[in-house]
């Protein structure tokens, strides 16, 4: 047992109230010491480092509109689109309950996207934090599995055929495909039991997971101590510290972080509110207007299209044509080529390459190209989970990298909004080709990573962090 700490018998109410808490749960206060007020962040963070704690900010609003709505939402497929527009029209404050969570789910992609971008500009993924980088990606995965699945809870046009789809793509992977999307719809269309079971997974499975996760993400992310916009260490040995051992260019995370994180949350809070008040369908970008209209198995949707924030990854399904399997085989050769004449490895290792490459090819050549639009749209996220070793700077920031590497990341940005566009569209001759050259490009930035990350003079990166007050 913790020794007793004594206080004074002359200390304020309140202070001994805190006093009489700590001597009997000293776990807390030593968790809040750790992560809050001796939790030592560098001192040159910006305007890129709010979204971390706006992410959190939304998974609670998520957490807590999502129990309102839970009980008032009916998960039957005779009754679901009815509780929704009863939640909507009857229910007290039910429409503000239901838009705020139906924005949340478009507001936390956007959070998330950019606090993804942000760990990719200042290199936050590289070592020691790989393991906070793959939290962050099983976290993506997980807010993806999420927001699929709620989808299909209105039991609109929209949910209905987007589950259609996305659930049929499973039964194109060769032997188990068929049983596996029998496995997920629990019937052979979308039906009840499909409501049913994603109704579960959406309200508590899933929650559950990624609430693991996101503490998961934050316990590695403290072990290890925040990267910032220099990528520079200040808390390894060499870093300087103070005479109690904290490091000179850190500040601790409470009362400093907690009042910079208020702007922002203060700063999100207005844009969130004007967007529940003023569009909260968004143009149909964050409310589908297919999705007023209730499911009905027998009328096909025009256009059948997922909310922006899949629109990426569809758009690189729906590349991988036919036509797109044989440029892919092409790089797949060439790519084999490449490693086999440039790499410096043993003879065997030369052979296996080029077998492994023979093996890929031929499966490519005699399995249907959807399967690999499937491969290419999973792919396209698991990638991610590689990024710390496919970077290969000398520097972490895109501050101390050479100039030009600043364009390859705007291709990269630019190239994943005009796929995020092409999604949302209805298939086109050239809307085919532009997401066909942006799949390539999207893929050829990651894997070619380790050539062009270590290409260039990386300028010289200073041994403080640059920080002027403001
Ligand atoms: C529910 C979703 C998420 C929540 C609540 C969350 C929360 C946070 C918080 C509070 C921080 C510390 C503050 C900050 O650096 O901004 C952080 C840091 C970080 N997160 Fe996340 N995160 C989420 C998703 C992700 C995802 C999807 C990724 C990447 C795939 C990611 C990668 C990182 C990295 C690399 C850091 C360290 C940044 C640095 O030190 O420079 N996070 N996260």
């Amino acid at each position: 047992m913790a020794e007793f700490k004594e206080i004074s018998p002359n200390a304020s109410a309140g202070a001994k109230l805190t006093n009489w808490f700590e001597n009997r749960f000293p776990t807390m206060f030593d968790a809040y010491r750790v992560h809050m007020s001796e939790y030592y962040a560098p001192k040159n963070f910006n305007f890129w480092y709010i979204f971390g704690s706006l992410a959190l900010l939304v998974l609670v609003i998520q957490i807590v509109t999502g129990i309102f709505l839970v009980m008032h939402y009916k998960p039957d497929a005779a009754l679901a689109f009815g509780s929704v527009e009863y939640i909507m029209r009857d229910v007290p404050w039910g429409w503000l309950i239901r838009y705020m969570h139906s924005t949340g789910a478009s507001a936390f992609f956007i959070v998330v996207y950019l606090h993804m971008f942000r760990g990719l500009l200042y290199g936050s993924y590289r070592k020691p934090r790989e393991l906070v980088w793959i939290f962050g990606c099983a976290i993506f995965l997980a807010l993806m599995a999420e927001a699929f699945m709620g989808y299909l809870l209105p039991w609109g046009q929209m949910s209905y055929w987007g589950a259609q789809v996305i659930v049929n793509l499973f039964s194109a992977i060769p032997f188990v495909g068929p049983d596996l999307a029998l496995l997920i719809r629990g019937d052979y269309v979308v039906g009840d039991a499909t409501l049913n079971r994603f109704f579960s997974f959406h309200v508590i499975a899933v929650p559950l997971v990624l609430l693991g996760l996101v503490v998961a993400h934050l316990l590695a992310l403290h072990d290890v101590g925040s990267n910032n916009p220099d990528g520079i260490e200040i808390k390894g040995p060499k870093a300087p510290k103070d005479a109690k051992g904290h490091p000179l260019d850190g500040i601790p995370f409470h009362p400093y972080y907690t009042v910079h994180d208020i702007l922002g949350v203060c700063l999100f809070l207005m844009a969130f509110t004007a967007v529940i008040f003023f569009a909260p369908e968004a143009g149909g970008y964050f409310l589908e207007y297919n999705n007023f209209i209730p499911a009905d198995p027998l009328v096909t949707p025009a256009h059948i299209a997922p909310v922006w924030y899949f629109t990426p990854f569809y758009s690189m399904l729906r590349a991988i044509t036919t036509e797109m399997v044989y440029a892919l085989i092409a790089c797949v050769v060439l790519g084999a080529l490449v490693g086999v004449v440039k790499g410096r490895m043993p003879a065997i290792f030369k052979g296996a390459i080029m077998a492994a490459a023979a093996v890929v090819v031929a499966l490519m050549l005699s399995i249907d190209a959807k399967f690999w639009g499937v491969v290419v749209m999973g792919g396209a996220v698991i990638i991610l989970f590689f990024l710390p070793w496919l970077d290969c700077s000398p520097v972490k920031s895109i501050r101390y990298r050479p100039s030009w590497h600043k364009y390859v990341y705007a291709v990269f940005v630019v190239n994943f909004i005009i796929l995020a566009y092409l999604g949302v569209q209805a298939p086109s001759p050239i809307g085919e080709r532009v997401s066909q050259v942006g799949t390539l490009l999207y893929f050829g930035f990651f894997l070619l990573m380790p050539w062009w990350s270590s290409l260039g003079e990386p300028k010289p990166v200073p041994d403080r962090v640059t920080f002027a007050a403001h």
